[in-house]
């Protein structure tokens, strides 16, 4: 069975297919792909299991217009250290090698690191072709292939340099999932775990009652659980693309999460994992500022605990070090900390001008 989702924005809309088998079902995303020229973007996992589907799909497409459809596929190295601009430039030079003219498509296939570096390579070119998400992690499933942030890191902070592009399809493959290594699929559960704690208190009692059927891979939850972020997250880019309000709220851990990453050295701490300590921190100062109930914290550590991801910060982090690296999160407005808090499960709110004290309270 496939879901059909739908991220509608001013002026246009695209559709978000989750189900098994995508990759070949090109009756399911070929009319996103337009013009003469597709290049697949991948990383150095995940294109020797999955590259060949995409591409022997793409090869049985008829084209558009008189000339066969020229399909080139780019092998990126894997992981977040290798999430920056001389990545996102051998894509531009791969579009370049393939003569890739403004009707030219990207098709990223990969988890978060390769869906931004990939779109926003397609942002870049030509001042911006299309791209189509083919997501391979949970954590791409559930939050990075949807709502078109693309990006990629600079030494100084992560997702700092980046643009707005939002894909022509999103195609989750659920049978990719099979071959995603155990602590990929937890720090993935990290970003569903954050749909429910910024609003959905329902899903969260659902995860506590289901999380040992994900952690073993059951089809059905697994369904369930990227279905409801899926939905979420196009409802809340439906009704703010360019975060200029409610989006802020999808980052809830993250202005902690990215500042631990990039402190503890890129790829030390996956995406997730960085995140699940960072809800936890963000979950402690709430309580900590009497937003909210300590209750609602312990229940979140237990189930990032059973989960199995990290829930306290690393030994020897030095804090005034990570409190320096959240200044310069894009949240932030006028030199100003500008977190997304709590009032509770399901209850995330924008909070302008944290004290920094309050903040270092919690780092301790
Ligand atoms: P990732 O892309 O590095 O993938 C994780 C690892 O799993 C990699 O080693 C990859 O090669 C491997 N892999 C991927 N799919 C596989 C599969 N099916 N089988 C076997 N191995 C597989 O990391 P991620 O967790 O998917 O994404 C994290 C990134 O996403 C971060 O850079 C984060 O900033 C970004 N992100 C972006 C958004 C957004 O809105 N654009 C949202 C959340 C996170
Ligand atoms: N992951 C945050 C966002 O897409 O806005």
């Amino acid at each position: 069975m496939t879901t059909t989702l739908e991220v509608g924005l001013a002026g246009r809309r695209y559709p978000i297919d989750i189900g098994h088998g995508l990759l070949e079902r090109v009756d399911v995303w070929r009319s996103a792909v337009r013009g003469g020229h597709a290049l697949i973007v991948s990383d150095a996992h995940v294109a020797p299991l999955y590259a060949r589907r995409l591409q022997d799909a793409l090869a049985a497409m008829q084209p558009h217009g008189a000339n066969p459809l020229q399909v080139e596929t780019l092998v990126l190295p894997a992981g977040e250290t290798h999430k920056n601009l001389a990545a996102a430039a051998t894509v531009l030079d791969a579009l370049a090698r393939l003569g890739a003219t403004r009707d030219a498509c990207v098709l990223a296939l990969g988890g978060g690191v390769t869906g931004d570096i990939a779109g926003f390579a397609a942002a870049c070119w030509m001042r911006g072709i299309d791209f189509l998400q083919f997501p391979t992690t949970l954590l791409a499933m559930v939050d990075a292939s949807v709502g078109g942030k693309t990006g990629v890191d600079h030494p100084a902070g992560k997702n700092l340099i980046g643009a707005f592009h939002q894909p022509r399809a999103v195609v989750a493959d659920l049978d990719t999932l099979a071959t995603l290594p155990d602590r990929e699929l937890r720090a993935g559960l990290a970003e569903v775990v954050k749909t429910a704690c910024i609003g959905d208190a329902g899903f969260f009692a659902w995860l506590e009652a289901h999380v040992d059927a994900l952690l073993a891979r059951d089809g059905e939850a697994l369904d369930h659980a990227i279905a409801v972020c899926c939905r979420f997250k196009a409802g809340v880019v439906a009704r703010d693309e360019r975060e200029t309000g409610e989006r802020a709220l999808l980052n809830f851990g993250h202005s902690f999460g990215h500042a631990l990453e990039a402190e503890a050295g890129y790829g030390v701490l996956l995406h997730g994992e960085a995140v699940a300590v960072g809800m936890l921190l963000a979950a402690r100062l709430s309580t900590h500022l009497g937003m909210a109930d300590a209750a609602d914290t312990a229940r979140l550590h237990a189930l990032l605990q059973r989960i199995g991801l990290p829930v306290a910060l690393p030994a020897n982090t030095d804090a005034d070090a990570l409190l320096a690296r959240m200044q310069l999160d894009k949240k932030n407005r006028a030199g100003a900390l500008r977190l997304i808090l709590w009032r509770g499960i399901g209850r995330a709110e924008i909070m302008e001008n944290v004290d920094a004290t309050a903040v270092r309270t919690v780092l301790l």
